[in-house]
């Protein structure tokens, strides 16, 4: 991603390699800054107060999160509280605790002194990774929009609908969902992307801010608005992300995906989710009983932030200061309304079959909370 002409990663290194820095995105996109991370709490608090946010970007920080706990004290019960605090920060998305098992595994068999060169290194491969896994779900994911605008006779642009932010900002580089569409558009198939606005937090914001530095046209709606253009025949295909898939291929994204994908389904619009592997819960079937949704607090929903008149970041309260509020931050979108997984091994049904068929090693290695669908 090009910032000012620059190509930038969500996360990286500061210049003398000592820290990690990160985008702070509760500033954008109003204005960017960098923010350096010195220490496990630094790096919990950026994950927790979504500082970082999206599944891969939170994996990502909290690996690197272990090496700068580590740093100061390569002890086992240091590696054991890094953990604890880090998994506490925000519990569904997956890649959290699937970055955290990987960089233990490989540190605690070590000698302290070993320990935080190690994680410093797991760290960086999985941030590689990462990018290696996007671009590869992005050309996989790209035949959808190619197949659609011919389908259109390539007479106009594609509509793409996506839901809060799975691009570059959500990942290390290039996005999951984002990526088939950053793909297309290089490659000169057009493409206009619906933009949820994504209440409570507005990730949409994150979303357009995005595309449109990447020159991909977009338009931001309300997040009621995407079923009445379904109907119309406005959008040719839903593309979101997701934070943690079961093994049966049930997604949980973002609050109001769900929704989205019901729309979908009636209007015989193609739901398309793109999968990175390290996102899906292999232990889990059933997504609505098992995967955890966080609970968020209850001044995102009564409280609207962004730039005042003056141009001050700030936050007004249009609802009254009594007014009960739940603020579930995601939701379950069950397999059935799931058109096909984009992952970065290929395209499969959202099925067990179908993603035992791209990932044949999980064969009769997970052990499920819940029994598979008949
Ligand atoms: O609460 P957030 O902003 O971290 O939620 C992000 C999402 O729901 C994304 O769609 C998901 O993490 C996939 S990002 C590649």
């Amino acid at each position: 991603m090009r910032i000012e002409g620059i190509h930038h990663r969500s996360i990286g290194l500061t210049e003398d390699g000592r820290y990690v820095q990160v985008i702070d995105q509760t500033r954008l996109p109003h204005e960017v800054v960098f923010e350096r991370l010195d220490s496990l709490s630094q790096a919990a608090s950026a994950i927790k107060e979504m500082r970082v946010r999206g599944a891969p970007l939170i994996g990502a920080t909290a690996a690197y999160g272990i090496w700068l706990a580590l740093r100061d004290d390569p002890s086992d019960e240091m590696l054991d509280s890094a953990n604890e605090l880090l998994l506490s920060t925000r519990p569904t998305a997956f890649n959290l605790q699937w970055a955290l098992d990987r960089v233990s595994a490989k540190v605690r068999p070590l000698p302290p002194s070993l320990r935080a060169d190690a994680a410093f290194h797991e760290a960086g491969l999985i941030c590689e990774e990462d990018v290696a896994i996007n671009r590869a779900i992005g050309a996989f994911g790209l035949p959808f929009i190619k197949d659609a605008w011919e389908r259109l006779g390539r007479r106009r642009a594609v509509n793409v609908l996506t839901h809060c932010n799975a691009g570059w900002l959500a990942t290390v580089d290039f996005g999951t969902a984002l990526s088939p569409v950053y793909l297309a558009h290089d490659e000169g198939i057009p493409v206009h992307v619906w933009v949820d606005e994504t209440r409570p937090r507005l990730q949409g914001a994150l979303t357009a801010w995005e595309l449109a530095s990447h020159g991909v046209p977009c338009t931001v709606i309300t997040d009621n608005a995407g079923g009445l253009l379904m109907q119309k025949g406005q959008v040719d295909l839903c593309l979101v992300g997701t934070d943690r898939t079961t093994a049966a291929g049930d997604v949980c994204n973002k609050i109001g995906t769900y929704l989205k994908a019901l729309a979908a389904k009636d209007c015989n619009v193609p739901f398309l989710v793109a999968l990175p592997h390290p996102t899906i819960d292999w232990t889990v079937f059933d997504g609505v009983s098992d995967i955890p949704i966080e609970d968020r607090d209850s001044d995102e929903v009564t409280n609207v932030h962004g730039l005042t008149s003056g141009g001050q970041l700030s936050s007004v309260r249009p609802f009254p200061g009594e007014t009960n509020v739940v603020n579930p931050a995601f939701d379950i979108t069950p397999a059935g309304l799931v058109t096909a997984l984009v992952t970065d091994r290929g395209v499969c049904s959202a099925t067990t079959e179908g993603l035992l068929s791209l990932f044949p090693e999980r064969q009769g290695r997970s052990s499920p909370k819940g029994e598979p669908r008949q």
